[in-house]
């Protein structure tokens, strides 16, 4: 089934002590009648990720993800955190080609791939992102760019593998600017990528497979984005280090 989910992405913010208050603040706010069936996520940085999950080791409603991983087990790669690792922390998930990491740090649809297979291989689930620049939105193009990075990007893997991947659209125009791709905009890439996933792995598990959209969501913004029949929740950045707003964008989430 087609899950509803609200993802933090707390990119590098937060110190320890930051990250642990707020952790403390979404555990009293994110209650069972807030999150109702919605699947909640938040992405600290790194460093902290021990302490959070065992932080969050009796809360039900909050799973733990990474913001990156490494495309290989193990090895000479100084300051890089593999897959394997962040299974051993018994995390849920790992957000895989954020823009910010196709921008800065030259991730490819090819790595962003390898990753996802290490992903999967951890048994943890890929929240794989994909999204247009600012020049690709305005030379017209932009769905033939995010085509292409859901294509390279999932090539190979089957439709079972699709039961652990989460996509999650996010113009890089609209990302971290204040400026939010419109409901209609984000639904019309959605309903594009969706028809691609019909195509790819059938109609079946292509209506079960969860496609968020991220960029400048914020509480005054997400119960009409998430009205939209192919925008199945959000990776939120900004928003997601108030606890008050991420509990409130959950709350649009599973009240819409
Ligand atoms: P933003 O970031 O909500 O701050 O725009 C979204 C993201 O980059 O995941």
């Amino acid at each position: 089934m087609r899950r509803k989910i609200v993802a933090g992405n707390w990119k590098m913010n937060t110190t320890y002590n930051e990250a642990m208050d707020l952790v403390a603040e979404l555990k009293s706010s994110l209650t069972e009648e807030v999150v109702g069936e919605t699947g909640v996520i938040i992405t600290p940085p790194s460093v902290f990720l021990s302490d959070v999950v065992n932080e969050l080791v009796d809360n039900p409603f909050i799973a733990v993800a990474a913001q990156n991983c490494h495309e290989q087990d193990n090895g000479a790669y100084t300051g890089e955190i593999s897959a394997p690792m962040l299974a051993s922390l018994d995390l849920d998930a790992v957000i895989i080609g954020h823009s910010e990491r196709r921008q800065y740090f030259g991730e490819t649809n090819a790595s962003c791939k390898v990753k996802i297979g290490q992903a999967l291989n951890n048994e943890l689930a890929a929240i794989y992102c994909i999204g247009e620049t600012l020049e690709e939105r305005k030379s017209g193009n932009y769905m033939d760019v995010i085509l292409s990075q859901c294509a390279e990007g999932l090539e190979g893997f089957s439709e079972e593998d699709m039961d652990n991947i989460i996509l999650a659209y996010e113009p890089v125009w609209a990302i971290g600017t204040g400026e939010t791709a419109s409901p209609e905009q984000a639904q019309e890439v959605h309903a594009g990528i969706r028809a691609w996933l019909v195509e790819r792995f059938g109609g079946e598990a292509a209506q079960d497979i969860s496609v968020l959209y991220g960029g400048s969501c914020k509480p005054g913004n997400a119960a009409e984005l998430f009205a939209q029949p192919d925008i199945d929740g959000g990776l939120i950045g900004g928003a997601s280090l108030s606890a008050a707003d991420f509990t409130a964008i959950v709350k649009a989430r599973t009240e819409a």
